[in-house]
């Protein structure tokens, strides 16, 4: 078993949801957790509170400005030297102001704008972050993904129409998986996890799981032996069908 003791991590979207239970799960595991948020007042509120639980800290960071990426980048650097656990936990469900749409419905805007924080800030902040991943002698990245993303897992479709997110999902699972296999040769592994429907703002609190629950999964693949996998998605202990 890899320790974890004494090693660092960042999460994105911390401040609240899956995100903060995330933080608090490594940070209770002894880890150092540098607390990502884009809006500093409920960042700092969120990093005081889970300050009783061990070593986090606060770090500004919104995922789809590259310059307040690689600001976070700096602050990592200056303050531990290297990154041990990347968790890309920040998400969104729909575009700001709109809502879950059928594909007959859904415009481009809508569709560019979820991309831009479920898919194309993951790229912005791996690149940025992966300097530091690569001092580690075992890194994870996480990449929080949903259910709804896989293609071929049954049970999947259930519920609101929601193509624009489930479709963001889907590319950042293939993204995952280029990932993982072009970091094969490192010590960096990257897997998705898939919280389950858990209560939090992003659905109205009407998730089934609570929070803690739901960041099981992804604290489980931050803590991986260096024998285990790379490339996957799990949703608990299950690794979901494409
Ligand atoms: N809840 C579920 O049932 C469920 C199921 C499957 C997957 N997920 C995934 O789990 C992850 C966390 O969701 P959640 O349920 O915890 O939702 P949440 O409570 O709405 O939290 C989302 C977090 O992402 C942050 N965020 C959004 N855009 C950001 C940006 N551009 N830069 C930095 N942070 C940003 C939010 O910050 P603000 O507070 O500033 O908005 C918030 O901290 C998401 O990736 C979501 O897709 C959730």
């Amino acid at each position: 078993m890899t320790t974890i003791q004494n090693r660092v991590a960042l999460v994105t979207g911390a401040n609240k949801g899956i995100g903060k239970a995330i933080a608090r799960g490594l940070a209770q595991r002894g880890l150092t957790v540098f607390l990502g948020a884009r809006n500093r007042e409920r960042g700092e509120a969120a990093a005081e509170e889970l300050k009783a639980v061990g070593d986090v800290r606060f770090v500004p960071i919104d995922v789809t400005d590259a310059d307040s990426v690689a600001n976070a980048k700096r602050v990592i650097e200056a303050e531990a030297g290297r990154l041990d656990v990347l968790i890309n936990n920040a998400g969104i469900g729909a575009a700001p102001g709109s809502r879950f749409h059928t594909p007959q419905e859904e415009t481009a805007e809508n569709l560019r704008a979820v991309y831009e924080t479920n898919v194309f800030a993951i790229v912005t902040v791996t690149n940025a972050l992966l300097p530091l991943l690569l001092k580690s002698d075992a890194a994870r990245i996480v990449n929080v993904t949903s259910k709804r993303g896989s293609l071929g897992e049954e049970g999947a479709w259930v519920g609101q129409p929601n193509m624009t997110y489930s479709s963001s999902k889907t590319a950042l699972n293939a993204i995952t998986v280029h990932y993982a296999r072009s970091l094969a040769g490192t010590s960096v592994k990257v897997n998705g996890a898939a919280p389950g429907h858990v209560a939090t703002d992003f659905n109205g609190f009407r998730g089934t799981r609570t929070p803690e629950q739901g960041a099981e999964v992804a604290i489980r693949l931050a803590e991986l032996d260096s024998d285990g996998p790379s490339g996957l998605v799990f949703e608990d202990d299950r690794q979901l069908a494409w």
